[in-house]
């Protein structure tokens, strides 16, 4: 009896280690969750419930494990009209909870995606293929997902996630508008190799189309910063970086991954008049890619992303709350 149990045992251990820490952790999650909707269900005593969820509250605000498995980090994101949401939203969570090793956040709007998640290292083309599988509205091809996800220059130590997020949401980024512009009017994209001369130009208009925090831990030499802490006051800012620019200047923009110079290029175009505007094409995550490769980078200090601040020990962890406010 006892020799049975003790290889039961070792085999339950075995299979437990070859899983990764985020994983399991994303599991206690889970199970911590449905414990504390059936406390609540089952109308167990308000000390009971409470001390379930302070318990739930602790392990999501914990940095994520350490695995010694690397992780890489996408983002990326479309803008086009997306019929059924919802639809989408099911296909897609469910088939990256089967994958049970992908980390972070996708909203799903009638406006298009957003998102950022974290795979290991390995896993890297295998996301292209689950995302095009689940959700063909949103990537046709497996060539669509490649081209759409955005990879760091740098894999991380650990996922900087620490759960699994699939909403459907009103706007796949949040901006305050009570109307959506037109986004696909938002000026043209520059790939990373003309920006770096293009920026360079004497005179140049360069914006830099994120929050304090980012502009503050690095920046492109000679951008403005908009000195905001969430994307949505944005506008008021726009309007005072452009108050004294002439309207057929070239407007060149940037942003971390790409997503919020859409909004701000299409708000530039068609609130403000500019006939010409710039966006880095995927962002200072493509400019890093770029410079490693080049040798050359106009970038100065370090290009600010989740993972480093949940690296960094002293940093709060990103909520789901932060990530929505201060998207990619
Ligand atoms: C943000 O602050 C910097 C430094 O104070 C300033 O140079 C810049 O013009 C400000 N940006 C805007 C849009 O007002």
């Amino acid at each position: 009896m006892r020799i049975i149990m003790l290889a039961l045992f070792a085999r339950g251990a075995r299979a437990l280690s070859a899983v990764p820490a985020a994983a399991r952790r994303l599991q206690k999650i889970k199970e911590l969750e449905s414990k504390h909707a059936s406390l609540v269900a089952s109308g167990a005593k308000p000390a009971v419930i409470r001390n379930a969820r302070k318990e739930l509250g602790r392990l999501k605000r914990m940095p994520p494990p350490v695995d010694g498995v690397e992780s890489a980090v996408a983002t990326f994101y479309g803008f086009f009209a997306v019929e059924e949401p919802s639809v989408v939203v099911a296909r897609l969570r469910a088939a990256l909870e089967e994958d049970g090793l992908v980390l972070g956040s996708v909203s799903v709007a009638s406006e298009g995606y957003n998102g950022a998640l974290a795979v290991p290292v390995e896993r890297r083309t295998r996301l292209a293929q689950t995302l095009s599988n689940a959700a063909p509205e949103l990537w046709p091809t497996e060539e669509d997902a490649i081209k759409a996800l955005n990879w760091d220059a740098q894999p991380t130590r650990s996922s900087p996630f620490h759960r699994l997020l699939v909403k459907e949401k009103k706007r796949a980024l949040v901006d305050g508008f009570e109307e959506p512009l037109d986004w696909d009017d938002c000026g043209a994209e520059v790939p990373p190799e003309a920006w770096h001369d293009e920026i360079a130009q004497p005179g140049a208009t360069v914006l830099d189309v994120r929050n304090t925090y980012e502009s503050d831990a690095g920046s492109f030499a000679g951008a403005t910063p908009l000195n905001t802490s969430t994307f949505v006051e944005s506008w008021p800012r726009l309007d005072e970086a452009l108050a004294d620019v002439s309207r057929d200047e070239p407007v060149h923009m940037f942003c971390t991954g790409g997503v919020r110079c859409v909004k701000a290029g299409a708000y530039v175009k068609q609130k403000l008049g500019f006939t010409d505007v710039r966006r880095l094409e995927h962002g200072v995550v493509a400019y890093e890619r770029w410079a490693a490769g080049s040798g050359e980078s106009r970038f100065e200090g370090e290009n600010f992303v989740f993972d480093k601040r949940v690296d960094a020990v002293e940093a709060p962890v990103m909520s789901d709350e932060d990530l929505e406010a201060r998207p990619p």
